[in-house]
């Protein structure tokens, strides 16, 4: 019994101190606009302003969230509201040092359940055509591609639209 409790107390402290260490999402501030536009100039090959993403953020504000280790941003999502019926991510990047450790599924994952509450039935994204881990990560969270956007981006290459129903 004593044990147990001992077990359970290390775990409790564990979950505490990595709650901690680790942070967590939440949802975008707009204080939080110069880390979000730090990650998207590194991490991401399509230019955005930051008056761009700040009108992300005011068209839905219950689509953008962050993520943290407490002490910065090291990844986010920011989604928009198609219709009242289907969703769609617009931006999502994780800093280069901290991919691979499951940030970016859990922000697609956190983001799909807020979609769910609300009713949102499908989730739409483009990727580019060339970006081989972007789209192997997209399948592996349930998207597929359905059809090909010629001249997407800024610079003339083409886009996946990839697409999950959520029920
Ligand atoms: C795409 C992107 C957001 C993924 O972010 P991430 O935080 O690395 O995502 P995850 O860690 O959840 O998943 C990445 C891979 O790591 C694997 N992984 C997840 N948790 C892991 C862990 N604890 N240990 C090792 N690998 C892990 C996942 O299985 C996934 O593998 P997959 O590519 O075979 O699906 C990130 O690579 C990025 O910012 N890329 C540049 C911008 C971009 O391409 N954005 C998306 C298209 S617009």
């Amino acid at each position: 019994m004593f044990a147990k409790i001992i077990m359970h107390r290390k775990i409790i402290h564990f979950m505490a101190m990595t709650t901690f260490e680790i942070g967590g999402i939440r949802q975008f501030d707009p204080l939080d606009i110069d880390e979000v536009m730090e990650i998207c100039s590194s991490s991401l090959s399509e230019s955005y302003s930051k008056s761009v993403v700040y009108e992300i953020f005011l068209s839905w504000h219950e689509g953008f969230y962050v993520f943290t280790n407490g002490k910065q941003i090291i990844g986010f999502l920011a989604g928009s509201r198609k219709t009242q019926h289907d969703a769609r991510v617009l931006l999502l990047a994780t800093r280069e040092k901290y991919r691979n450790l499951g940030i970016g599924q859990e922000l697609m994952k956190n983001f799909e359940e807020k979609c769910r509450y609300l009713g949102i039935l499908s989730v739409r994204l483009e990727v580019r055509t060339d970006n081989e881990l972007g789209i192997k990560f997209y399948k592996r969270l349930g998207y597929s591609i359905t059809s090909n956007l010629p001249s997407y981006y800024s610079d003339g290459s083409d886009a996946y639209v990839m697409w999950k129903p959520l029920f």
